[in-house]
């Protein structure tokens, strides 16, 4: 019987002992894990109220780590949770943009594509983007960005940011280049592509959009004695190529023949002006002829446009106080001159163009010489580069505050 006792007793011993062992290692491990996170706190508290305000942390700490590099570096500039599946953070190091998309639990780095429900579904993003890219820049600047520039993803609630990294032939762009693609824009039939759901702006308007701006560098570009239907043809498209515009002074005699051409310049936005109707010097004509070179011009322009023709650019730049006088429109010299008929030679036009073309100049030339068609198609992009907006001589007139008058001559807008 006592034998029997003394084992009991020795039995609970033990069961105490041993409770108390398990009960101070469970008591030594929330310790230690309450030490552990308050050392990880106390650190993100230090960075959240002194380094960055809107500092975010997560449930995952491989995210929290990379939140706590970026901050450290002073290059974090987003940092978003959506549906508590994905997190996004951007980095802006300078100029150079870097996108760190993680799954909101594992932590784990994903990729934009991953993003999407499906492969068709990131197609029509890629499409939509390259749409955007077209609406915002010259197709050159466009191409450069989809084939060779690195892209960073801000992905917000309502939109994506896609911020793009400057590469060697885009260096000297003094902007941020970027667009943004609303949701709007990725809904398809009611359908949402992406993985995860979102707010959609209930008045949305595209904001990519290439808008001429008053503080830019320009210039306008005019060309005379046409039209000329396929070079002209040419000279348009590789100005809408490259968000420019352009005066056309064409001459009344040719309007008819190239119905088209015209129609194409005034569907396009382009700017018509009258270079008379068979280019007589202007000083010459007497007697109401004067007039009839003008009227008649504008007769056929208007034909086809349905507009009024404002502007007169005088053939050789011939204009005296009796021609000033006499018409009731502006008149629009120059005061670049490539001379492009002369030499009608690219590469000296275009060296003429980048040398002596300053804010608020007017650039003369002819759209008649293939020499020309080719020297817009390359000058362009050069001064889209070097921050210059090529305009028609209205926008030009306005960009600088000028009122165009009637009876009044102009070179440059200064
Ligand atoms: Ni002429």
């Amino acid at each position: 019987m006592r034998y029997t006792i003394n084992w009991v007793m020795k039995m609970k011993i033990v069961k105490t002992i041993f409770e108390i062992l398990l009960l101070s290692f469970i008591f030594i491990i929330t310790i230690f894990g309450f030490i552990v996170v308050h050392e990880y706190n106390k650190n993100s508290v230090y960075l959240n109220d002194f380094k960055y305000q809107k500092t975010r942390y997560y449930e995952n700490k491989i995210i929290n780590k990379k939140i706590d590099e970026l901050v450290k570096n002073n290059t974090l500039v987003s940092n978003n949770v959506f549906n508590k599946r994905y997190v996004c953070l951007l980095e802006n190091n300078n100029g150079n943009y870097a996108s760190y998309i993680y799954g909101y639990y594992n932590g784990k780095l994903l990729e934009i594509k991953d993003l999407f429900k499906n492969e068709d579904g990131y197609e029509l993003f890629k499409s939509k983007v390259e749409e955007m890219l077209a609406l915002k820049y010259p197709k050159f600047v466009k191409e450069e960005l989809i084939n060779n520039s690195t892209p960073a993803y801000d992905i917000l609630e309502n939109k994506i940011i896609i911020h793009y990294n400057k590469t060697e032939l885009l260096k000297e762009i003094n902007e941020d280049l970027y667009v943004e693609i609303n949701y709007v824009e990725l809904i398809i039939d009611n359908n949402n592509i992406l993985n995860y759901s979102f707010q959609l702006d209930s008045n949305y308007e595209n904001p990519n959009t290439y808008k001429l701006d008053p503080n830019k560098k320009t210039i306008a570009f005019t060309f005379d004695d046409g039209p000329a239907g396929e070079k002209t043809m040419r000279i348009m498209n590789a100005l809408l190529d490259n968000k420019a515009n352009a005066t056309f002074f064409i001459l009344g005699n040719k309007v008819n023949n190239y119905k088209e051409t015209v129609e194409f310049m005034n569907k396009n936005g382009f700017e018509i002006g009258s270079h008379t109707y068979e280019h007589t010097s202007l000083p010459k004509l007497k007697n109401g002829k004067l007039e009839e070179s003008i009227s008649k011009t504008e007769n056929n322009i208007k034909a086809i446009t349905g507009k009024d023709v404002l502007l007169i650019r005088p053939p050789y730049g011939a204009i005296n106080d009796y021609v000033k006088e006499s018409l009731n429109h502006p008149f629009i010299l120059w005061d670049v001159d490539t001379n492009d008929w002369l030499y009608k030679d690219k590469d000296h036009n275009i060296n003429h163009i980048i040398e002596n073309a300053k804010d608020g100049d007017i650039v003369l030339m002819h759209d008649i010489h293939e020499p020309t068609v080719e020297t817009v198609e390359e000058v362009l992009p050069m001064l889209y580069l070097k921050g210059y907006q090529v305009v028609s001589v209205s926008e030009l007139a306005e960009l600088k505050g000028y009122k165009l008058e009637n009876h009044h001559a102009y070179r440059s807008f200064k």
